[in-house]
């Protein structure tokens, strides 16, 4: 079954706790929490203190996208106010095995993203390492943003690669300009784990655009 994750990044931040609620009635099955330094990407958002004070309103777990430099150094600070799954970039990681193994070592599912530049080959040393991969569909900073076409063949490429390793199991998660028309080529594409942000928040009907999306 295909796995919808909201992207808070498009919710009213001044009402973040309602708006989690408001998803969760919607039946989302994730948040995702969409977090960036300003440096990685050319947008500053939020971090562990916004996620520790939203923590508590929801039990759906938190699918965290650390859109930061060098996350090997505030990861653990996330994992402490409460994320579920952390998913780090390979382009901001010098040392990508051992910050994987580091959030492994605390229990936690690891993602890998891949910014829409990047080919799904530079995986294939992790690929057995990891739980999901994460495959921007639009490049990494703001919500609203068009799909890239481009992002079907990579998921393509990813899904053959997965099935020829036997690692199906692993999660195919896309994130960027997701809608109810690139949702039907990127599952039919392969990916099962699905972030949306304004197809979601800014729908007049959250439940009908959730389910649309599946
Ligand atoms: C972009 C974020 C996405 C974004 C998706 O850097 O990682 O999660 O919020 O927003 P939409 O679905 O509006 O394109
Ligand atoms: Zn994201």
């Amino acid at each position: 079954m295909t796995i919808i994750a909201p992207s808070i990044l498009s919710a009213d931040f001044s009402q973040l706790g309602a708006e989690i609620q408001s998803i969760e009635k919607a039946g989302a099955d994730w948040v995702h929490i969409d977090v960036m330094d300003g440096h990685f990407v050319p947008n500053l958002t939020f971090g562990p203190p916004v996620i520790q004070a939203v923590r508590s309103t929801t039990k759906l777990p938190f699918d965290v996208h650390l859109m930061i430099e060098r996350p090997e150094l505030s990861l653990h600070d996330y994992i402490a106010a409460g994320a579920d799954r952390i998913t780090i970039h390979l382009e901001a990681c010098s040392h990508l095995h051992r910050t994987i193994y580091s959030i492994k070592e605390k229990g936690l599912p690891v993602g890998v993203a891949l910014n829409p530049a990047t080919p799904v080959s530079l995986l294939a040393p992790v690929l057995e390492d990891i739980d999901m991969v994460l495959i921007m569909t639009v490049n990494p900073g703001f919500g609203g943003q068009s799909f890239i076409p481009y992002s079907v063949t990579k998921l393509k490429e990813l899904r053959s690669m997965l099935e020829a390793r036997s690692l199906s199991h692993v999660d195919v998660q896309v994130d960027g300009g997701i809608n109810a028309q690139t949702a039907a080529l990127v599952r039919e594409a392969g990916a099962n784990v699905l972030v949306a942000g304004n197809a979601v928040f800014n729908a007049p009907d959250r439940a009908e655009a959730i389910s649309v999306l599946r």
